[in-house]
């Protein structure tokens, strides 16, 4: 347990990312350049930031997140001229990524510089970096005058955090400062990729489809979650923990729209003989169709991309309203699709039932 003694205030300051004083984030940039953490948006989710090249600093974002040590962060930038002090080399094909999709939510991994602290990469050869594509993130890194290493702003294995009042709930107490800065456009992790295989394999699908690398650099690897076995040695180290999970237990349900509502009733109507609380993820089209306790819509499906915005979001909220088990319709995996099922195959721990 932690004792009281290593508990902080925390202060919380709000920003419009469209319209704020930069002036306001100086105290929380200051924070960050002296070796402290500081939470703040990004257009997918919330980050805990630290100085990248503070093996001290970095740390402590594992020990407030309780984030397993193996696990390395992605440093960002507001600028590419940072990108020297930060890797050794930028493959061809790597530049032409960051020229059409930086600012923007893609992660890059690249050989490192000796520079970076091993605690920033898990002591890995490579590091992982990105430029946000939020105005209150680019304008607090210039600021603060360093990289900054940053994983999403939750407690390890809770679903990530996309409005502050989720990272208020998870790690108030234990960081510095909290800027404030709405909700997040994109509302999932980054797309990470691997540049430096051949071809460059997608780590993590998020808001750069596959099919928008492609368009760039031609053909690229999609790693899929049933290519990483419990016994390898993944790739990406994140990829092997159960991440984004609710607390309650969660099944997705696949297959044509009305067997896939008939079999969740079904399943909704057994656990409730069992006197679980039922809750049922279902999109626009099929939300008045369940007969769950708790129904929670993330969105359309003609419009995914703003299902993919309110999924944590959704997966926090059936926590709150202690649902026991959740029942998800699936999604198709095309465009941000892709990063959809695979956080919701995360947040099930890989349970689909077909129908
Ligand atoms: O959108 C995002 O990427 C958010 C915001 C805050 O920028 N950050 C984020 O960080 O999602 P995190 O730490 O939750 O996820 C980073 C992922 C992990 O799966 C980690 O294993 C992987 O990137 N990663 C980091 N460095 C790596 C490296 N050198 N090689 C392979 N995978 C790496
Ligand atoms: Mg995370």
């Amino acid at each position: 347990m932690e004792s009281k003694a290593t508990r902080m205030e925390t202060i919380v300051i709000k920003a419009d990312p469209e319209n704020f004083d930069s002036e306001i984030l100086r105290p929380a940039a200051k924070a960050l350049a002296e070796g402290r953490l500081v939470a703040f948006p990004t257009e997918t989710v919330y980050g805990l930031g630290a100085d990248a090249m503070n093996a001290d600093a970095v740390k402590g974002i594992f020990k407030a997140k309780g984030r397993p040590s193996d696990n390395p962060l992605i440093v960002h930038i507001s600028d590419i001229k940072q990108l020297d002090g930060i890797v050794s080399s930028v493959p061809e094909k790597a530049r032409r990524l960051m020229e059409a999709y930086w600012p923007g939510p893609l992660t890059l991994i690249m050989p490192k510089n000796e520079k970076v602290p091993d605690a920033t990469t898990a002591g890995l050869s490579t590091v992982a970096v990105r430029m946000p594509r939020n105005k209150i993130a680019l304008e607090l890194i210039r600021l603060s005058g360093v990289p900054i290493a940053a994983p999403s702003a939750n407690l390890s294995g809770s679903p990530s955090p996309t409005c502050a009042a989720h990272v208020i709930s998870d790690l108030s107490g234990r960081i510095d400062y909290i800027i404030d800065g709405g909700s997040t456009r994109v509302g999932l992790e980054s797309t990470v990729v691997d540049m430096t295989s051949d071809p460059p394999a997608v780590l993590r699908p998020g808001g750069i489809s596959p099919e928008m690398l492609e368009k760039v650099i031609g053909p690229v690897h999609v790693v899929r979650l049933s290519e990483i076995s419990k016994d390898t040695v993944p790739k990406s180290p994140g990829m092997k923990y159960r991440h984004y999970s609710p607390k309650a237990e969660m099944i997705l349900v696949d297959g044509e729209a009305q067997h896939v509502v008939d079999a969740i009733n079904e399943l909704v109507r057994k656990n409730r003989a069992k006197n679980r609380k039922t809750g049922v993820m279902a999109s626009a089209e099929n939300r008045e169709k369940y007969d769950a306790d708790v129904v929670l819509c993330p969105g359309s499906r003609n419009d995914p991309e703003s299902v993919a915005a309110s999924i944590y979001g959704c997966l926090r909220d059936f926590d709150r309203l202690g649902v026991d088990i959740i029942f998800s319709e699936t999604f198709p995996e095309k465009g941000i699709g892709l990063a959809i099922m695979n956080r919701l195959q995360k947040a099930a721990g890989g349970r689909i039932i077909r129908v």
